[in-house]
């Protein structure tokens, strides 16, 4: 069954919610088919797609390639599209057509933003757009050079407090839904309980309504993951094992064999006849 945002908002208090990165449209199939409740198009892909050290770099046009890639492949999973680094935070207006973009050009229905009470109006103004908003706070890693670096958030009183407050502001401003990412497991169950929208964790503990991962990490092809990653398969190795046997069997000239070779009709007198 499809899962749209309505799913998200039924599954508040009933069921949990399954969510996973892709970024194309093979990945896409195969999280779709696995049943995940959603896929989220992530600016991740800046660092594990693109190799850059940070999701700094990643473009409107970058999450539009992938996001399409995407959609072609999923059938039932929510498509969540990333809003990645200035798309957002120069202007409501800006920030409307950009997430248009992401729905017109890259297929998304839904688009997750960085940042809670400053960027209030900017989620009025894509939810009377039409557009669904996931809010996302905690570590957002578009910050990382505000922050000094990639760190748990909410550590004190004062910001404990602002992230329970950014919360429930992005929930009054429309959001349906809010992710936590690198949030202390008390702070983040405070919040869970305390709004009407689920919450989605990343290194938020097991009280959120839902859990994300990037699918590189738990599938053991990200090289070191954050703590909070469990590793659910070791596809790394399965895949450096079948390309040395691919190497191999080149070389040695044990493939291809004839079983792999197209054969047609009449082939020695069509032979004969060539010149
Ligand atoms: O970009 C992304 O993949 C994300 C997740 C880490 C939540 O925002």
């Amino acid at each position: 069954m499809a899962n749209t945002v309505a799913t998200f908002r039924a599954a508040k208090g009933v069921s949990r919610l399954s969510m996973l990165t892709a970024y194309d449209y093979t990945m896409a199939r195969l999280v779709d088919e696995a049943g995940i409740n959603c896929i989220l198009v992530g600016d991740s892909l800046g660092m594990v797609m693109l190799g850059h050290d940070s999701t700094l770099k990643v473009t409107m046009e970058d999450m539009i390639h992938h996001c399409a890639a995407v959609a072609r492949g999923a059938k039932n999973a929510l498509i969540l599209c990333d809003m990645p680094f200035m798309s957002s935070q120069n202007g409501i207006e800006n920030t409307v057509r950009n997430a248009g973009r992401l729905v017109q050009k890259g297929g998304a229905q839904a688009v997750k933003m960085e940042g809670g009470q400053e960027f209030c109006g900017e989620i009025k103004a894509m939810v009377r757009a039409s557009i669904p908003v996931m809010a996302h706070l905690g570590l957002t890693p578009q910050s990382v050079n505000a922050f000094g670096g990639y760190k748990v958030q909410g550590k004190t009183r004062a910001a404990a407090q602002k992230l329970l407050d950014d919360a429930r502001a992005v929930q009054d401003a429309g959001a349906f839904a809010v992710l936590l990412e690198c949030v202390p497991v008390m702070i983040a169950k405070k919040i869970t309980e305390t709004l009407e929208v689920p919450t989605i964790g990343i290194g938020a503990g097991p009280h959120c309504d839902g859990q994300v991962l990037v699918w590189q990490d738990m599938l053991g092809l990200a090289g070191r993951a954050p703590k909070f990653v469990r590793q659910f398969g070791g596809v790394a190795d399965e895949i450096k094992k079948a390309l040395a046997t691919y190497r191999e069997e080149v070389e040695h000239g044990s493939f291809p064999t004839r079983d792999h070779c197209y054969k047609i009709e009449g082939e020695e007198e069509l032979l004969d006849k060539l010149y």
